[in-house]
């Protein structure tokens, strides 16, 4: 199997594909509130009624869609002054900011160099680590870019990551239960209360854009690691 770089991937059709949903809304039919089952809108205004101030990052934000609606929600409050939006995806495919709306800032950017020097109330990212090559790398960056008080939520297949000596996962599941992640392994839904800095004992390989469909029906990525240290493996797994 050719694994591949993260740079060629970058340039597979697999993540390239202009079939993608990237249109999901914060709340509403094609929404993150009905992948997440979670609103995003209810969970700002709260930090926005407890702190005075709420930051939401959206990570692989797509057309910026859930960003945008939030955004307008809060113009309509008077509440923009005291609320940061961010949007980072690979394509710059972003719905155009409506003039009256200055709270949402979109970034043209690959996830896999990214790395945050702020932290948000709300880390979302939508069907997105479903395309990126070094899914563990990013995972770490994003544990580290939720505020004090924030959370994260996050569509994640935990069979897309392949890491050589643990078909069943045990290392990553046991890693999420030791720093308090949860993951729904029916919903396939990754969540976290507050910032973690994870190192994952780990080492790239590579990525197969050949994997085919996973659990959404559509063609994506699987990331393959091997452990640093293979007694370390063992010792995580039995103990
Ligand atoms: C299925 S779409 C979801 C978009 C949006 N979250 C939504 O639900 O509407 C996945 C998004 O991930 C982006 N993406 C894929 N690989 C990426 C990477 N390495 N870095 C940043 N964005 C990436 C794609 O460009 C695409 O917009």
């Amino acid at each position: 199997m050719e694994l591949l770089s993260s740079s060629a991937l970058l340039w597979s059709p697999v993540v390239a594909n202009n079939r993608m949903n990237r249109k999901r809304q914060a709340s509403g039919i094609n929404s993150y509130e009905k992948e997440l089952q979670f609103t995003p809108q209810s969970w700002l205004n709260d930090r926005l009624q407890q702190n005075g101030q709420a930051a939401w990052l959206d990570l692989c934000c797509g057309e910026g869609n859930a960003l945008l609606q939030y955004a307008r929600e809060a113009a309509e409050n008077q509440r923009q002054a005291n609320i940061r939006l961010k949007g980072i995806d690979l394509v710059d495919q972003f719905q155009p900011i409506p003039s009256g709306i200055h709270c949402v800032r979109f970034e043209t950017c690959p996830l896999d160099n990214w790395t945050s020097d702020t932290q948000y109330d709300l880390v979302t990212c939508v069907h997105g680590l479903h395309y990126v090559g070094d899914k563990l790398r990013v995972l770490a960056a994003i544990l580290k870019a939720i505020g004090s008080e924030g959370i994260f939520l996050a569509n994640l297949d935990l069979k897309s990551i392949r890491i050589a000596g643990d078909p069943q996962h045990q290392y990553i599941k046991k890693l999420f239960a030791g720093e308090n992640i949860s993951y729904n392994s029916r919903k396939k839904i990754i969540s976290c209360r507050g910032p973690r800095d994870i190192s994952f004992k780990v080492s790239y390989q590579g990525a197969d854009d050949k994997a085919g469909p996973n659990y959404t029906g559509q063609e994506a990525v699987d990331s393959y690691y091997i452990v640093f240290c293979i007694v370390y493996l063992i010792l995580i797994i039995y103990n």
